[in-house]
Order: structure tokens, then sequence, then C-alpha cells
């Protein structure tokens, strides 16, 4: 990592259901950036949902896709970037973002990210018949890699234009602190 950082986007993470596409999007357009979903832009170039590339060619396949996107973001300039939840379990991912994004890290308990996932059917990792246990598992798995965020917001008990003012805060203090 260099000594001294040119932050010139933001990298939302976190996992699944904490908000990182709604608040990246509203940030967006707060900061004029351009908003990317890492999800989307895998899904353009393939042609596929996230979930048919799960079951057509595995996790690994997809993995590997994801950390391609991530790469090729590094030349980029004014993004406001939603990593899928899984993005920086792979040390690489978050080393590529923190050379060129400030990385913030949207947080929320696993009973709350239950509830705001347990109707929704397109993450193919929460298709299970527990959901709550297996949601439990992989936080306490990822949290880890989560704290290496730059920044973490508690998504608990806050609307989400409160996440995203206190995300655009933090951005705002990272360019005054002459991180650009
Ligand atoms: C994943 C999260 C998903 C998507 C894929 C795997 C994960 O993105 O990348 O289903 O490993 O947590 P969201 O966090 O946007 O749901």
């Amino acid at each position: 990592m260099p000594d001294q950082r040119i932050i010139s986007n933001l990298a939302l993470v976190g996992f699944m259901g904490c908000g990182k596409s709604t608040v990246g999007r509203q940030v967006a357009g707060e900061l004029h950036f351009e908003f990317v979903d890492v999800d989307t832009l895998i899904e353009a170039r393939e042609g596929v949902s996230i979930a048919e590339i799960f079951s057509n060619e595995g996790e690994r396949a997809f993995r590997k896709m994801e950390c391609e996107v991530i790469a090729e973001l590094a030349d980029r300039k004014n993004l406001v970037i939603a990593t899928g939840g899984g993005a920086i379990v792979n040390p690489e991912n978050l080393t590529s973002l923190k050379q060129h994004a400030l990385v913030i890290c949207l947080w929320a308990n696993a009973e709350t990210i239950h509830k705001r996932t347990k109707h929704q059917s397109h993450r193919p990792l929460l298709q299970q018949d527990n959901p709550l246990s297996t949601i439990r598992k992989m936080l306490t798995e990822r949290e880890p890699h989560y704290k290496q965020a730059d920044v973490i917001v508690n998504t608990e008990l806050r609307p989400q234009r409160e996440v995203a003012a206190q995300v655009l805060h933090q951005f705002g203090e990272s360019k005054r602190g002459g991180g650009s």
C-alpha cells in the first residue's frame, strides 16, 4: 500500500442487505459521481444473473470475475462503487480498492440482515433452509475482513438517508485530511 493514498473514489463494502447499492446511489447523486455496482458490471459482462453464474459456473468462477472487475476500476475516478458482500474476503480486492478509494463498510447485525433479506431471492448464498444461521455464521467469518475498511458505519436504527449523510461526511473528512 503506498504511503500517500490518492482517494479519487468511494467504495462501499459490507454484508448482503446492508444497503450498499441504495446508499451508494444516493451518495453518488450528492457527489455528482458515477455509481457502479460490481455485481451489475459482472452481470452485464456475462449476460446472465449472479444466481445463474453461481449455478452454472460455481462460486469460484464468480469470485474470479469479481476480482477482475474490481481491478479494472483502479484507473477510474469520481466513482461510488458498491461491491458484493463477499468481495473483500479476498485481501487482493481490499488492497486494490484502498489504492484509489475510501473504503466504507456498512454494518448491521445478523437479525437485521435477515429481516431485510428474507423476502428476496436473488442471493444464491442465502437460499438456504435456515438463512438466519447462515447469515450469523458468514457474518462472524467475515467480520475481521470488514473491520479492515477505513470506516465502519452502523446502519442499525438509522434511516438510509442518515447512513448516506454519514458516508458523505466521512468521504469529505478523508479529502480534508489530505488523502488526495
Ligand atoms: C455475495 C453478495 C452479493 C453477490 C453474491 C455474493 C456475498 O452481493 O455478490 O451473491 O458473498 O456476500 P450483495 O452484497 O450486493 O447482495
